[in-house]
């Protein structure tokens, strides 16, 4: 273990290192690599991946560059944006069957979604969701309450969180009768999108049939029954009540006009989009839940931190603002986003050819910008394998270069949803960590698997306690 260090103010704490895969001596060849990539992508990184700023080449086929210099990822996400475009693999795996919204779209439908539903997402908007958010964190509790002393897995716990959170903020009344069949079926289209497909490796075209898209196809299109009913209730009821609605994000999505053109939303394209938004904001603040819940039951001087913050802060002053108030759960959040940011690669192709860190970039290539591989980077971090929250408060978090820190991504395409997953992950934090004490199951090893988003694998088992 290694030895007791100081944060600046003054407190002595233990360095925690969670667990990780050691970085490979060598890169994997084409063989090893494609079962490699299925099993598990996070142990295919190898020392030179977390050192270079650059490394070209890695899939067996196509040209493939992994970006890690900061001024070079500016360029792809941002000063050049126009010239990479979502590439085939990410649009597969991140945002398979989820039609038109705003995480597949490009060109002019794109623009038109995202400035019609930015303010939706603004700080001021995601304050007035804060009151759901908690309402989700009380009932969780209240559940583990009548549960105390039990084992729970506490990854499934965060999903049914999450998905809790966008039903009371989406919809209002929820999924109503068909709340117990979404779950499971949210379940499947994660375990079957999740997995890479070689066929899409091997950049076969979409018309190759996959055995997992007609899997997707199914569920995509039970969940699509279920959005058009709530959408057609939503319509009678701001008809009846032109200002009874209460205000979710569907009343408001509705309601959205686009700037640009004056014109409403499609049908197609709120449907499209309230889809994308579960799918897009349901397992990533899951999953940074579950990793931050982790990472606070083995650094216990983090979790008393944030415990004192938390006993003072809620149930005094405005929930409103209640995560503002809470730097030290924030400060947790991020820490758990670097170690095990849930979006662990983004990926874009060149469209025309370009220079990136000195290295010429021919048109086709395809980029990743791997923010797990960046985050823990040996040229921009501090001891990038340790767990300290005290990177991201007061000065030291405004020393983090822009570009070196992207759990959510940067440049136009940045994620829309981020100061709600973020306003939402602090305040339920800080409502668990305030209520219980936990411990992984005797016997469970932690383990990062990336399928679509970074999850514990195997879940989360943790011996639940109640302190009050
Ligand atoms: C911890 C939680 C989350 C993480 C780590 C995360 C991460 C990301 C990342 C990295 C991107 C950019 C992908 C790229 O550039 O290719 C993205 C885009 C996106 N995210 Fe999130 N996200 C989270 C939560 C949410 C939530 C709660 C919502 C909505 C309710 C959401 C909706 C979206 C959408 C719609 C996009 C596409 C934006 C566009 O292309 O204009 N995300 N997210």
């Amino acid at each position: 273990m290694a030895a007791p260090s100081t944060d600046g103010s003054g407190s002595i704490w233990q360095p925690y290192r969670p667990p990780a895969p050691l970085p490979r001596a060598r890169r994997l060849g084409p063989l090893r690599l494609i079962p490699a990539l299925k099993r598990n992508p996070l142990e295919c990184w190898a020392t030179e991946h977390f050192v270079r700023p650059l490394i070209v080449g890695g899939l067996p086929v196509g040209h493939v560059v992994l970006v890690n210099d900061p001024d070079a990822i500016r360029r792809v996400l941002l000063d050049n944006a126009s010239n990479y475009r979502k590439d085939r693999l990410q649009r597969r795996v991140l945002s398979a069957g989820l039609g038109e919204g705003l995480l597949s779209a490009e060109d002019d439908a794109w623009r038109n979604q995202r400035r019609t539903f930015a303010p939706l997402f603004s700080r001021r908007m995601v304050a007035q969701f804060a009151p759901a958010m908690l309402q989700a964190a009380y009932a969780l509790v209240e559940r583990w309450r009548c549960q105390d002393g039990a084992t729970l897995d506490v990854a499934a716990e965060m999903a049914r969180l999450t998905l809790d959170v966008l039903e009371r903020t989406i919809f209002s009344d929820g999924f109503g009768c068909k709340a117990e069949e979404v779950r499971p079926a949210m379940v499947t289209y994660f375990e079957t999108i999740g997995r890479i497909d070689p066929l899409d490796l091997l950049g076969l075209p979409t018309w190759v049939p996959r055995v997992s898209h007609l899997r997707v196809r199914s569920v995509l299109r039970f969940f699509e029954r279920i959005i058009d009913e709530l959408i057609a209730t939503k319509r009678r009821r701001l008809i009846e009540q032109p200002d009874g609605a209460p205000q979710d994000l569907l009343t408001l999505m509705l309601a959205a006009v686009d700037p640009g053109t004056g014109e409403h939303m499609s049908e197609a394209e709120v449907r499209s989009n309230v889809l994308t938004f579960i799918m897009a904001g349901h397992e990533t603040t899951a999953n940074l839940l579950s990793w931050s819940l982790f990472l606070l039951s083995e650094a216990h001087d983090w979790r008393q931190r944030v415990r004192a913050e938390a006993d003072r802060e809620i149930g005094s002053g405005s929930v409103h603002d209640l995560a503002e108030r809470l730097p030290h759960a924030r400060a947790a959040i991020d820490e758990a986003a670097r170690l095990y940011p849930p979006i662990a690669a983004i990926s874009r192709v060149a469209i025309e050819s370009d220079k990136l860190a000195g290295e010429a970039i021919p048109r086709g290539t395809l980029v990743v910008i791997a923010p797990y591989v960046l985050h823990r980077h040996r040229m921009l971090w501090s001891d990038p394998d340790v767990f300290d929250p005290t990177r991201f408060l007061g000065d030291r978090r405004s020393r983090i270069g822009r570009y070196s820190y992207l759990p959510f991504g940067a440049g136009p395409r940045t994620c829309i949803g981020s100061a709600f997953a973020l306003q939402e992950a602090t305040v339920v934090l800080a409502t668990i960590i305030r209520s219980f004490s936990m411990r992984v199951a005797p016997g469970h090893s932690v383990w990062p698997l990336l399928r679509v988003t970074l999850r514990p694998a195997g879940g989360l088992p943790m011996k639940i306690k109640s302190d009050r």
